[in-house]
């Protein structure tokens, strides 16, 4: 299955949700860095001997071999292996990067969209229209919108949800969307109210759950800080979306479920 993450406005914690689910996701699983604005991958990650990651390797080299009409299984060629043992594919360093590889990424989505016996999670960083990482988005079964509990957020949310909506009706294929909160764990009425919201309105939205907001573990998430968080508030809430996320992209037609 492909599941995609972005936000609808701002950092809401995209990237740290999407890597600690990708870390505690049940069976094999790759980490794809697609954010167009650049990366964070590369430059946060480690090798599993703590070394730098390569940056050249990932999304460029696997644009080099699309454009060459090489990419035909070749995705596990451009992995790196960070600390932890998850695969991932580095992002690229810069926006222009990005707007350089424009034209393949309809063959990158497919490609990604086709990676036997993987679940692939990518990061797509903020989710417009303009965005060259949308052929993804269209291509997954499940596009993740991370949000914070705030009035301007969930407004931005709903926005993006309509227009999603909207373009179901002029394009063969959307994803399924889900919705997660990064909130105080405290926070029992912000994922309620998003659930009111969206339902009062009728959006085709499901909301997934709640990422607590624990700021040490997403200093660890991002090697700000060394310390074990595998019992952390950030990675218990994060397994709890393993299961509503793979139930969405089933619904949707994924065809199996993680192992
Ligand atoms: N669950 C969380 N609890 C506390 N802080 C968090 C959490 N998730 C993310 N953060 C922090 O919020 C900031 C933004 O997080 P992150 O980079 O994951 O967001 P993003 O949406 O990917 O942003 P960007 O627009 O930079 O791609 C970082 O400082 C990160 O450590
Ligand atoms: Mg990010």
């Amino acid at each position: 299955m492909l599941v995609a993450f972005g936000s609808a406005k701002g950092s809401p914690g995209v990237t740290t949700t999407a890597r600690v689910l990708a870390s505690v996701w049940p069976g094999d699983v790759v980490l794809v860095d697609a954010d167009p604005a650049g990366g964070d991958t590369s430059l946060l990650a480690r090798t599993p001997d703590r070394g730098a990651l390569d940056p050249e390797r990932g999304l460029l080299s696997l644009a080099a071999d699309a454009r060459r009409g090489l990419v035909q299984g070749g995705v596990r060629e451009h992995l790196q292996t960070i600390e932890g043992g998850l695969d991932v594919l580095c992002g690229v360093s810069t926006p222009e990067q990005m707007t350089g590889i424009a034209n393949v990424w309809p063959a990158l989505a497919a490609e990604l969209a086709q990676v036997q016996a993987t679940d692939v999670l990518v990061d797509c960083g903020r989710i417009v229209a303009s965005s060259p990482v949308l052929p993804v988005v269209m291509a997954a079964d499940v596009l993740v919108l991370v949000a914070r509990p705030r009035l301007e957020s969930f407004a931005h949310v709903r926005e993006r949800v309509r227009w999603l909506a909207h373009l179901q009706d002029t394009t063969a294929r959307v994803p399924a969307v889900g919705v997660v909160l990064v909130a105080d764990s405290r926070d029992k009425r912000s994922l309620a109210d998003l659930q009111q919201l969206l339902a009062h309105e009728r959006l085709p939205a499901t909301v997934l759950g709640q990422v607590a907001l624990d700021e040490r573990a997403a200093d660890v998430v991002a090697g700000r800080l060394e310390r074990p968080i595998a019992r952390s508030l950030l990675v218990r809430s994060v397994r709890q979306l393993v299961e509503p996320v793979a139930a969405l992209a089933v619904e949707r037609g994924a065809v199996r479920r993680p192992a």
